[in-house]
C-alpha cells in the first residue's frame, strides 16, 4: 500500500519526502498515516468540504505523526504501558511535528491541524488542553479518523477491533474526546447515526466562520 501511495499523483514531492522519512523510521506509523489519509479524505468529501480543505486534510493526515521520528524507538515500540517520563516524551510529538514541518516551505497550512490532533473536545487532550471549538476544525476531523484507524488496526498489545466495535468506541467518545456533531456525521457514513449528516449541514450553515479552517 505504501508504494502505491508514494506514486500517487496527488502526493506532492515534499509530502512524499517526509512520508519516506517517517516510513524509514517507523513503518507502522507511516502505514497508519496513509490509511488515515484515505479515510480522512472520504470523510472530508462526505462533509462536502472544499477541494483545498480536502487537500489540507489529506496532507495533514499523512504527516500528523511526523514528530514521532524524534521519539526513541524503545518508547515508540514499547509493548507494555509507558511510564510517566515516557508518556511526557510521547506527548511532545505534535510540537515536534510542527518544528520539523516549519523548517521547510509548503507546510504552513497544515501546522495547526498537526499541532492539535491530540486535543480532546472536553479539554483533556494535549499539547494545550484546548476545549471544544478552540480546537481547529481540521484537528477535530483528524482526531476522529485517527482513533478509528488505530482501533481497526492490529497492535502489538491487541488485535484489531471489528468495525462495529470501533464505531461504538467512537460513539462513546462523542462530546468527550470528539466533536459531537462531527462524530454524528462520521458515524452516519455507516448508517449508525442516520441524522448525522443532516445535523452537520444545519450546524455548518450556522457556523460559516468555521468553514475552511
Ligand atoms: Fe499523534
Amino acid at each position: 500500500m505504501l508504494i502505491q501511495q508514494l506514486n500517487h499523483s496527488t502526493l506532492r514531492a515534499v509530502v512524499q519526502k517526509y512520508l519516506v522519512m517517517l516510513a524509514e523510521y517507523d513503518l507502522n506509523t507511516a502505514e497508519h498515516s496513509l490509511r488515515m489519509a484515505d479515510t480522512a479524505v472520504q470523510f472530508a468529501k462526505f462533509l462536502k468540504l472544499s477541494p483545498p480543505m480536502i487537500q489540507l486534510i489529506y496532507e495533514a493526515a499523512i504527516l500528523h505523526d511526523i514528530g514521532k521520528i524524534r521519539i526513541p524507538k524503545s518508547i515508540l515500540n514499547k509493548p507494555g504501558p509507558l511510564n510517566n517520563d515516557e508518556w511526557q516524551i510521547v506527548q511532545q510529538h505534535p510540537r515536534w511535528g510542527v518544528e520539523i514541518l516549519q523548517a521547510v516551505n509548503g507546510f504552513e497550512n497544515i501546522l495547526t491541524a498537526v499541532l492539535y490532533h491530540h486535543e480532546r473536545y472536553n479539554g483533556s487532550g494535549y499539547p494545550e488542553g484546548r476545549q471544544g471549538r478552540m480546537i481547529p476544525f481540521s484537528s477535530r476531523i483528524l482526531s476522529i479518523v485517527d482513533a478509528y484507524e488505530a482501533l481497526t488496526a492490529d497492535r502489538s498489545y491487541r488485535a484489531a477491533l471489528a468495525e462495529g466495535q470501533a464505531l461504538q468506541v467512537i460513539r462513546d467518545g462523542q462530546g468527550v474526546c470528539f466533536d459531537p456533531i462531527l462524530t454524528e456525521a462520521f458515524l452516519s457514513q455507516w448508517n449508525v447515526a442516520p441524522n448525522g449528516r443532516l445535523k452537520y449541514i444545519k450546524w455548518l450553515r450556522s457556523e460559516t466562520v468555521e468553514r475552511g479552517i
